[in-house]
């Protein structure tokens, strides 16, 4: 199987359901890149489930591209999506692009991901007429927390319609794929149906043209809560808790290292 690019991966609306998953590194990325999964993410997210903070909002460019270089080496087949994290194109356009340039440049992403709509449809046709290719991300925006909080987006018949003209209008600045994040399943399945580039859903229902989800909510890793839509296929935090102890256990009761572990 050849690379996914983001022009085969907007071919597979109404064809094929989209899977995507982030990763952070170099190992888990070699894992999910054998795991018929076309989009890896390397999420912001990771400020929260790799680094250690309570939001997205501290990391920073240069830790972004650190990530994003790993993930990179480990990954043949998938096409890897940088986040932009907080700050890094607000601001102004020409450092936008700049900043995302790096991704492409410097990390060797396939593509950015940038929070926002319709206002951001001026950045998104930049970056495109750049050669680089974006993925947008409506409804909740995790870098908007201390605005609008960690709530269901789109609950009112004004809120709903806003998000399908900023799907529209970040369709036709020329993005590849949408993220849509907290909508009801009724609002994201009429956002699909009003583009023509996959949406890609995490607690947006099931008539998205793809899914996401966070890594370490799937494999069970992330402890400090659990979001309803994240489905756990996996309890890793358990069993990895498990293994060290065992492990701690052994090297007390001198039964590790054994003949077996020893030269
Ligand atoms: O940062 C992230 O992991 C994301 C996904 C939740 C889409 O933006």
């Amino acid at each position: 199987m050849s690379k996914w690019t983001p022009t085969k991966i907007s071919a597979l609306k109404g064809k094929e359901k989209i899977s995507a998953i982030t990763a952070y590194d170099w190992t888990t990325a070699k894992l999910v890149d054998q795991c018929n999964i076309e989009l890896i993410l390397v999420g912001d997210s990771l400020a929260m489930t790799v680094l250690g903070h309570e939001n997205t909002l501290p990391v920073t460019v240069d830790e972004m591209l650190h990530h994003t270089k790993a993930v990179v080496r480990g990954t043949e087949k998938a096409l890897v999506v940088a986040d932009m994290p907080f700050m890094s194109y607000q601001a102004r356009l020409d450092d936008a692009l700049l900043n995302a340039g790096r991704f492409i440049k410097e990390g060797h992403a396939d593509a950015v991901k940038i929070e926002g709509g319709a206002e951001r449809a001026e950045l998104i046709g930049l970056l495109t007429t750049n050669g680089i290719p974006v993925m947008g991300h409506i409804g909740l925006t995790p870098q908007s927390v201390k605005a609008m909080g960690y709530k269901v987006q789109g609950k009112t018949d004004e809120a709903g319609a806003e998000l399908v003209k900023s799907a529209q209008a970040i369709e036709q600045a020329g993005a590849f794929a949408i993220v849509l994040e907290a909508v009801p399943a009724e609002l994201a399945e009429r956002i699909s149906a009003s583009v023509g580039i996959p949406t890609i859903g995490i607690g947006a229902g099931d008539k998205c043209d793809g899914q996401i989800l966070v890594i370490h909510d799937l494999l069970g890793l992330f402890e400090t809560f659990i979001p309803k839509f994240a489905k756990q296929y996996a309890q890793l935090g358990k069993a990895t808790k498990e293994a060290i102890a065992e492990y701690s256990k052994e090297v007390k009761d001198g039964s590790f290292p054994s003949e077996d572990h020893t030269y």
